[in-house]
């Protein structure tokens, strides 16, 4: 029998029901209660709030478990690639090898972007962020591209989404280039899309690219870890954007920004930079262990702490020990990384971080990784940028095939009431 949920408000009982996950999760579907009850909810920061029901990842903070679509993280990252994941995450299942590889050639067909663009690139000062003009960027596509903005058959729907996985890892590596006065270039359709990524990004003019295996590999794996998080900040305002149909490019560009920020995905740069501080400042932990502690002072140990992980995040377990296995391969030694572990070992076991579930989340190994492979710290969230965009894409593609209402949440207005209007003389 299904299950109902109880209301009583001022003696008034009212019943609602109640939805039930394929993982048993349950949810009170509410959407009646303000026109039963004259009632709405209220959840700031959308704590206990389900915007959607989603068939694309299983998360469970308290277990540490996270699957997309219904293969475990663990598995995909020891054993499929990223274009592979990116087609399950955005169609629902592995693709066979005739349809990976149509996909990546249609994907290849797509991955020019228009001349003028260039333009507006050259239009932004070097010391710009490099989300900042990526956002910017996948903007301007659309002026370029404006049939992706009516998808109304599977077919457009398609288009769409090949246009943005060809042309967005251009741009990505455009605006690295920009940064580091290089010529713009594009790839070399016969490498896989992650090796070409890495050739745009990094080939000199005049050189032979060449690239270790072990680099790729982990680049890969980084990107697969990335690909999506069922209802995070960016993924939801991907949603929330599209909602208004205002097309995938839009949706994408609002949810770099969203992930910009130090709190989300600008977190993997937060920490390097403060491991380096803690370096500089002579690598005392405890000093900066205390900092985070202490609530009149604004530091956090970024890289710590997660919304809905309240155990290990099941990735940071994953980074941690490809960061051992890159830096190892690759000879690099680097002090952040000692720093890191202590650093780790030390909230594990402090009563604060205890108290408060207060786990490593994916961004704290993410960094180091990223560094090691020669990536400047301003790209590292455009990498976490690269590696989201299936999962935008997938849940972008889902809203709008589940013709989701336009989202609009409501409020408990707390201003003035009405006031008479004065002239200014009389103010
Ligand atoms: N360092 C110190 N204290 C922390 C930290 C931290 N990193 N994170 C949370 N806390 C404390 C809070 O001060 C609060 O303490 P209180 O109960 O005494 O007031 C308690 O833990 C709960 O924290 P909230 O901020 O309420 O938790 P919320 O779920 O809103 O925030 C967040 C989660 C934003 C990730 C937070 O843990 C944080 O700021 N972490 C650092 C930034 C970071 O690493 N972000 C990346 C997240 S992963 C991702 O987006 C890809």
């Amino acid at each position: 029998m299904s299950k109902v949920a109880t209301i009583e408000i001022d003696g008034e009982k009212y019943e609602f029901p109640v939805v039930e996950g394929t993982e048993n999760e349950l949810g009170i579907d509410i959407k009646k209660l303000r026109a039963e009850a004259g009632v709405i909810t209220l959840d700031r920061g959308y704590k206990n709030t389900g915007s959607c029901e989603s068939a694309i990842t299983f998360l469970n903070g308290e277990e540490g478990i996270l699957r997309y679509r219904g293969y475990s993280i663990e598995a995909l990252a020891e054993k499929a690639d990223f274009l592979e994941v990116a087609y399950l995450l955005i169609f629902g299942e592995l693709p066979t090898k005739t349809q990976l590889d149509k996909f990546y050639a249609d994907i290849k067909e797509e991955s020019t972007v228009d001349e003028e663009m260039k333009k507006i690139l050259d239009g932004f000062p070097k010391s710009a962020h490099p989300m900042g003009v990526l956002s910017s960027l996948t903007s301007a596509l659309i002026a370029f591209n404006p049939s992706s903005v009516n998808v109304d058959s599977a077919e457009d729907m398609y288009k769409a989404i090949v246009k943005i996985l060809g042309k967005f890892p251009v741009l990505a590596a455009w605006t690295l280039r920009k940064k580091n006065s290089l010529p713009l270039n594009y790839g070399d359709d016969s490498l896989g899309y992650v090796e070409n990524l890495h050739k745009m990004m990094f080939e000199k003019p005049g050189k032979s690219y060449k690239v270790d295996k072990e680099v790729i590999d982990a680049l890969d794996k980084l990107l697969i870890l990335h690909a999506d998080h069922e209802q995070n900040c960016s993924t939801s305002t991907v949603r929330m954007v599209g909602s208004s149909h205002a097309g995938l490019f839009a949706s994408i560009s609002a949810g770099i920004s969203a992930l910009w920020g130090p709190l989300h995905g600008g977190a993997n740069q937060a920490v390097i930079e403060m491991l380096e501080r803690i370096k500089e400042d002579g690598g005392d932990t405890k000093k900066f262990m205390a900092k985070a502690k202490d609530k009149e002072d604004p530091f956090r140990l970024m890289g710590f702490g997660h919304r809905v992980y309240k155990n290990f995040d099941p990735r940071a377990k994953i980074i941690k020990k490809s960061a051992d296995e890159v830096l190892a391969q690759l000879g690099v030694d680097d002090p952040v990384l000692d720093i890191a572990k202590g650093l780790e070992k030390e909230a594990l076991e402090d009563q604060y971080f205890v108290d408060r579930k207060l786990y490593p989340n994916v961004d704290f190994y993410s960094g180091i990784i990223y560094r090691a492979l020669g990536i400047p710290v301003e790209m590292f969230t455009v990498m976490f940028a690269l590696g989201r965009l299936p999962g935008w894409i997938a849940q972008w593609r889902e809203m709008r095939l589940m013709k989701e209402p336009i989202g609009r949440p409501r409020q408990i207005y707390t201003g003035a009431n009405l006031r008479e209007f004065k002239e200014v003389e009389k103010r």
